[in-house]
């Protein structure tokens, strides 16, 4: 039996957005506060697969670190570090691209999504960035992932890894992770396109609400979401077809800490006109005190660098010695 321990990441590949937030900071949050030890990253070694600018890439890691401990979590209780401060991530790493297959890479939705039709002209590590996943995850024996729905299918490559090398090897090794996916908003959609996700990566900043944007511009891009002509349902099942209805429903409770049903007994009937402000409000009342504080940790770079640098120092303290034992087991 493993211990549960709690891991997860985010890519500083852009600023944090809201789905970021919804469907994984506070999950991170309350599993910290829950008392199992946790572990947070940010996933820079997985932000390089697509090209990022190095100062930007400097700028995004200090900042989704402010974002991490504006939300809520605290140093002294997880551990918050940068991925390629920790080599062994990419270590082992290399060991799961050689456990890991070809095929089980070419069927995951995002490399799909993200490579395109460009597939020829897309990096290896755009491939490859499932086996990291799994590394990351499995060199910290974590029992638990909270995660947003996109990243079921990698959870699952992490199983499947984690299964296939206790089987090549004859070992009870790496544990079988589970997946934590819940709460009224674990897919937010962008504003602008009810069938795609909202992602800091998405070219159209409306499509969007960033962390640090201000009450105005909040307020500015709800009214401009995309909505349908008919009033808010009464009930769930009123949602049915309407995906920009219901991402906005499903915002508004997981804002506000309630489910979809309680939501709509409360605004069944209207019109999303003056949905739309009551929305725009609760995000702005959420929001800004994280922002608030993301802007006085940003002024002191060098303190996040220290605590960046103190979560790798405890970070590898475990990683290491999980990666020897893989090493040993492999024949190394
Ligand atoms: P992004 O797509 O914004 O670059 P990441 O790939 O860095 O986000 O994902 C970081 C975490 O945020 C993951 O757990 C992911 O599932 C979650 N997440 C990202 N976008 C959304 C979203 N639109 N709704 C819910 N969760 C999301
Ligand atoms: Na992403």
């Amino acid at each position: 039996a493993f211990t549960p321990r709690v891991f997860s990441g985010i890519q500083p590949s852009g600023g944090l957005t809201l789905g970021n937030y919804l469907g994984a900071i506070k999950r991170f949050v309350q599993m910290q506060d829950s008392g199992t030890p946790t572990i947070y990253c940010v996933v820079d070694l997985h932000a390089i697969t697509v090209w990022q600018d190095p100062a930007a890439l400097r700028r995004q890691t200090r900042e989704l670190t402010a974002g991490y401990i504006a939300a809520g979590l605290d140093p002294a209780r997880s551990i918050l570090f940068n991925q390629s401060q920790v080599p062994e991530h990419a270590q082992l790493a290399w060991i799961f691209n050689c456990v890991a297959r070809m095929g089980w890479m070419g069927r995951m939705t995002q490399w799909k999504d993200k490579a395109g039709k460009n597939a020829e002209n897309a990096s290896l590590g755009l491939f490859a960035y499932p086996a990291l996943m799994a590394a990351d995850i499995l060199l910290y024996h974590a029992t638990h992932v909270p995660v947003g729905e996109d990243q079921k299918q990698h959870l699952e490559l992490t199983r499947d890894v984690a299964a296939k090398f206790n089987h090549d090897y004859g070992v009870d090794f790496f544990p079988i992770t589970e997946p934590v996916i819940e709460g009224a908003a674990t897919r937010v959609m962008s504003l602008r396109d009810g069938s795609k996700k909202m992602s800091k990566s998405d070219p159209s900043d409306a499509s969007r609400i960033n962390m640090t944007d201000d009450a105005d511009t909040i307020a500015k891009k709800i009214r401009k979401a995309k909505t349908d002509p008919e009033a808010l349902p009464s009930e769930a099942a009123g949602l049915e077809g309407r995906p920009d209805a219901r991402n906005l429903v499903n915002i508004y409770a997981a804002l506000s800490d309630s489910t979809v049903d309680a939501v709509l007994r409360d605004v069944g009937g209207k019109q999303f006109s003056e949905f739309k402000p009551m929305l725009a409000d609760l995000a702005v009342a959420r929001l800004s005190p994280i922002s608030t504080e993301m802007a006085r940790l940003m002024q002191d770079p060098a303190e996040i660098d220290r605590i960046l640098g103190d979560g790798a120092a405890r970070a590898r303290a475990i990683a290491s010695p999980i990666l020897q034992k893989t090493y040993e087991i492999v024949g190394m």
